[in-house]
């Protein structure tokens, strides 16, 4: 559960810098950055009610403090100053796969099929963003 929890804190710090970075995105693709950034971190909002509720369903305290996240959290933050839309896919990019990572990590330890269920949603989920933020990053040809 310990590295339920620090999945939890990962989860709302990707959510506190995707934010970040869809207020502060500038540049020539703003718009679809901007957008698919609120995509992304809504998921992850979900997220982490999910992940939190099965831990107290399992007799587990979730971290639950803005303190206890930040403190626990392996997701770097960034300060709020203007982004380059690519900057923010790549950006982006590397927090998907920490998460991707770190649920695949723990899908593996656990024999609880109701934390594998949980974790093979979000692991869908973050593949498939994984696959549309690479794909945006590729150089065009034209
Ligand atoms: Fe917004």
């Amino acid at each position: 559960m310990e590295k339920l929890n620090v999945y939890l804190a990962d989860l709302v710090g990707a959510h506190a810098k995707l934010q970040n970075m869809h207020w502060n995105v500038v540049g020539e693709h703003f718009k679809m950055v901007h957008e698919y950034t609120e995509t992304i971190y809504r998921q992850l909002y979900e997220y982490i009610d999910k992940v939190a509720e099965y831990m107290v369903m399992n007799g587990k305290r979730p971290f639950a403090s803005l303190k206890d996240f930040a403190e626990n959290t392996t997701i770097a933050q960034l300060k709020s100053e203007e982004y380059k839309a690519g900057e923010v896919v790549r950006y982006s990019l590397a927090i998907v796969r920490a998460l991707k990572e770190s649920a695949h990590e723990i899908h593996e330890e656990t024999e609880c099929y109701l934390l594998q269920g949980l974790l093979e949603e979000q692991i869908a989920s973050y593949s498939k963003h994984i696959w549309f933020l690479n794909s945006m990053i590729q150089p065009s040809h034209r």
